[in-house]
């Protein structure tokens, strides 16, 4: 018996859509099975806060074990839970860089990273660049060149071009900006912070006016 043509079989617009539906609905019901599933498995994961929770940190080499509110922020840790009172707070608000701290070798705002997330990462603060209390190049030179009036913003300017330095041990003058183009200087000292880290760095600099002619 000859095979009726799929094509010569009309398929009616409400059949169509029947299934469609049916498609779409099946998409639907699977897609909420797989919301829901996540949504179980952050159930099952534990609700921290609003109350003091255990954080370990790991600053300057040496483990803190501290217990902080969630919202705690790196910075309020270090000021407040622990003697580091080197990053300072002034904006609080990622734009002044006066919080500068280093995570695993990266400056950060401090002011901006909540103590629970520091968690894992090696911190390095203002006090930790000299636990000897022997003072870096870029310190040395921060002191020779007068990179500094108030010295509030300076422990963020160091930290950011320890950094720079870190990586980048002959940077050009315009790295040496961009490397602390997130630090403020309200003293205006950015002549003689550029001068020190190029003088740290060994690069040779015409002289201070030169300098300040660029900036
Ligand atoms: S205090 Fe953090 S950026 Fe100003
Ligand atoms: S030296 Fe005073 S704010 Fe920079």
């Amino acid at each position: 018996m000859a095979q009726e043509h799929p094509l010569n079989h009309p398929v009616s617009r409400r059949g169509f859509f029947k299934g469609l539906g049916a498609t779409a609905v099946a998409t639907v019901a699977s897609r909420a099975e797989v919301v829901a599933g996540e949504l179980t498995k952050l159930d099952a994961e534990r609700v921290q806060g609003p109350g003091a929770i255990p954080v370990d940190l790991v600053i300057n080499g040496k483990r803190s074990s501290l217990q902080l509110e969630p919202r705690v922020t790196l910075l309020d840790a270090l000021r407040n839970h622990l003697p580091l009172t080197g990053a300072k707070e002034v904006c609080d608000r990622a734009t002044c860089g006066a919080c500068t701290v280093l995570m695993d070798g990266v400056p950060v705002y401090a002011c901006m990273i909540l103590a629970v997330d520091a968690q894992g990462a090696k911190i390095t603060t203002i006090e930790g660049l000299s636990p000897d209390g022997r003072l870096t190049k870029l310190q040395e030179a921060f002191v020779t060149c007068d990179g500094l009036q108030c010295g509030f913003c300076t422990p963020g300017f160091v930290l950011s071009l320890s950094a720079l330095l870190e990586k980048t041990p002959q940077p050009t003058e315009a790295q040496v900006l961009k490397a602390c183009s997130g630090n403020l200087c309200r003293c205006g000292s950015y002549p003689r912070v550029v001068q020190a880290a190029l003088q740290a760095a060994g690069v040779k600099t015409a002289s201070r006016c030169e300098v300040i002619r660029h900036v």
